[in-house]
């Protein structure tokens, strides 16, 4: 991992980092049934110009993780430790006008349903221009030919036309455009995307990858992508962290942990996922169980409950020790490497076709 230093930041309280830092990071909400703790010491770097795609199943503390790095989280209920440093910036001690001032201009985020970003009362152009005029101090005609510019940018057929529409006279996926639009306004240069495409059809989606990626190499964006789908990660990610129950269980480049998998969760998602090239006689195995509750997590390795393999592992280790996962290439399951290989060359990749 490189270490990004830019001209007069500060240097990261914990030393070599990304750009977006994230250290031991915990999250507890407190709830009428007793303390939830969805992030459960997570760690991860992100660095400009690449794309970190975070993985895992409906509930692993995959939102609660970016939400709560974008500052979007209720201080009321929530109690957060732990570090999260943007190129030199603590954000977990920032005031709210700090993170006000960091959202939409340097930080942005895009979301499943664009609806909850865009307001139905609003043209589409002034949405996009706003946020940009309040960021940059331009002047309602110079924020006003950006934001057809960059409606332009993002597809938007006749975008000095367009941009006088409201939301509901745009396409689900002329919306998550313009959407996009809104988000990448100000050049930021973190964008978490957070589901993005799993409303889109196909073809759509494809478009919208695309774009961010486009968009990425202009503006050397660093991106944290969210989704459940293994393909849209391996299509759009340099690195992945797989989560499992408010934990990172494995992590590597696209290429190490997609083709030489570790984890049995990851197996499991690999295992469960339809494939791009498959003929549908192949049949999906879910992983069998399911996600635990975060009122009462699992003993040791939370994933232990639903694991094929922890036989394989001497004594009771799965349920008494929690497997760590070190920086770099590695996965936190208490297996040895060459068990790792071996299970997953003679075992998993044979049924994954
Ligand atoms: N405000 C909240 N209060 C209590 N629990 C929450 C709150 N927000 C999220 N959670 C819980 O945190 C866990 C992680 O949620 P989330 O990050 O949304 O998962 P996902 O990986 O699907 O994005 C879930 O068990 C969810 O129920
Ligand atoms: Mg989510």
């Amino acid at each position: 991992m490189t270490t990004v230093t830019k001209a007069g930041g500060a240097p990261a309280p914990t030393g070599p980092g990304g750009f977006l830092s994230v250290r031991d990071l915990q999250v507890t909400f407190s709830t009428e049934d007793g303390p939830v703790r969805a992030v459960d010491g997570l760690s991860f770097d992100v660095d400009r110009g690449r794309t970190l795609g975070i993985v895992g199943e409906s509930g692993s503390g995959k939102s609660v993780t970016n939400l709560t790095v974008l500052g979007l989280h209720d201080p009321l209920f929530t109690t957060i430790d732990g570090e999260i440093v943007l190129d030199g910036k603590e954000l977990v001690t920032a005031t709210e006008k700090e993170l006000e001032q960091l959202r939409g201009n340097r930080v942005a985020m895009i979301f499943q349903d664009p609806l909850t970003a865009l307001s139905p009362f609003y043209t589409i152009g002034r949405q996009i221009a706003e946020p940009y005029m309040k960021h940059t101090g331009a002047s309602k005609k110079a924020a006003w030919e950006r934001a057809v510019e960059m409606l332009g940018k993002v597809g938007i057929p006749n975008p000095a036309e367009r941009a006088r529409d409201y939301p509901h006279q745009f396409s689900g996926g002329m919306r998550q455009r313009a959407m996009i639009a809104m988000a990448l306004v100000c050049d930021p240069d973190l964008l978490i995307a957070d589901e993005p495409t799993t409303a889109l059809d196909v073809t759509v989606q494809a478009q919208i990858l695309d774009l961010l990626k486009d968009l990425q190499r202009e503006f050397g964006t660093a991106i944290v992508f969210i989704t459940h789908d293994l393909g849209v990660i391996a299509d759009m990610a340099d690195d992945i962290m797989v989560m499992y129950a408010g934990r990172a269980v494995e992590r590597g480049t696209v290429d190490e942990v997609l083709r030489a998998p570790r984890h049995p969760y990851t197996w499991g998602l690999l295992n469960s996922m339809p494939r791009l090239d498959s003929d549908l006689a192949t049949p999906l195995e879910p992983i069998p169980g399911t996600p635990p509750s975060l009122l009462t997590p699992p003993s040791g390795c939370r994933f232990h409950p639903r694991c094929a393999f922890r036989d394989r592992v001497g004594g009771d280790r799965c349920v008494t020790e929690s497997p760590a996962l070190a920086p770099g290439r590695s996965s936190a399951c208490h297996l040895g490497a060459e068990q790792k290989r071996t299970i997953f060359a003679e075992e998993i990749r044979p049924r994954l076709g």
